[in-house]
């Protein structure tokens, strides 16, 4: 990934020349303009730090035989390294999708996606497999967690492919389980678990290698309100102690106050960027 060859994307200076703005929102009505763009990523506050992700443009679209579906519609963004971001969006609006396109899940029909100034369409099989596998965690809208093994095994699967095993690595997987409050529930399966114990399962096995990144996918959707809270505050202490970006889909008031910034995300392009304290959460769109 560092290897100088690469191709690399827009140098970091790019970002540092943005302008700090207050909360902004874009009219819908009419293509983005590259003002729209500049005011939606500037930094919040301060000088932001190292880039850790800039899409650019990216779209996607799903076909099925003759049917289309433009989940992105031209999406660009810049993430700061050690930032928690959140995205909000109705369902169907494409924050799953560009999950999937930022977290080197999938292609965008068009546009670039660079990790750490890496345009990682150019990446091989290997190179996105160790950066799937080391750099990003991902906490899946649907867990994806493997029927037939213990909790301890989903864990410490990602850390055999990473060549952690044995007892280093069932050491780990029973600390992270513990952290998520699953210690004693390492040997059930999946299907012995509730919906919130599985999402903690997932959120541990995203933990599993130390990722640099963690993108999480409505990550307390299903957990109650005193474990959500303390996904939250893992969460946190993750990026604050170990510097880990954050990265989350959700409309949990609790983890957008959490937040650096807040993303929305309407049709497939984002169209309105703030701070926290830039957001009256009492108001009705947060009703839930
Ligand atoms: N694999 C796929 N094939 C075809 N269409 C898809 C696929 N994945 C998503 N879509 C469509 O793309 C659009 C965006 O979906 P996406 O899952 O990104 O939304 P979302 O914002 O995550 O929604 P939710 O809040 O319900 O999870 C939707 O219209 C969806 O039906
Ligand atoms: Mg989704």
């Amino acid at each position: 990934m560092s290897d100088a060859s690469q191709p690399t994307g827009p140098s970091p200076s790019q970002a540092v020349n943005r302008q700090v703005v207050a909360a902004t929102t874009v009219p819908t009505d009419r293509p983005l303009t590259e003002a729209d763009i500049d005011a939606l990523m500037a930094y919040p506050a301060g000088e932001p730090p190292a880039m850790v992700i800039n899409a650019i443009d990216v779209k996607k679209i799903y076909r099925q035989g003759t049917h289309e579906t433009h989940a992105l519609r031209g999406a660009t963004l810049d993430i700061f390294k050690r930032e928690y971001l959140s995205i909000m969006g109705p369902s169907g609006s494409g924050k799953s999708t560009l999950f999937n396109m930022i977290g080197a899940l999938g292609k965008p029909s068009e546009g670039k996606v660079y990790i750490d100034q890496v345009d990682i369409a150019h990446l091989d099989t290997n190179e996105l497999a160790w950066l799937r596998c080391r750099k990003v965690g991902y906490i899946f809208q649907s867990y994806n967690l493997i029927q037939v093994m213990t909790c301890l095994e989903n864990v410490t699967l990602p850390m055999a492919f990473a060549g952690v095993e044995g007892d280093a690595a069932r050491e780990r997987g029973i600390r992270i389980l513990k952290l998520v409050g699953l210690g004693h529930r390492i040997l059930h399966k999946p299907a012995e678990l509730s919906g919130g114990q599985q999402q903690r399962v997932a959120i541990a096995r995203a933990l599993a290698n130390e990722p640099e990144i963690v993108l999480a996918d409505e990550p307390t959707a299903n957990l109650d309100q005193h474990t959500g809270q303390e996904m939250i505050e893992l969460l946190a202490r993750l990026k604050d102690e170990l510097g880990v970006t954050i990265i989350s889909a959700t409309h949990d008031l609790k983890m957008l106050q959490q937040s650096d910034r807040i993303l929305w995300i309407e049709d497939g392009r984002i169209v309105r960027a703030a701070k926290p304290s830039e957001v009256d959460f009492s108001s009705k769109e947060f009703d839930h």
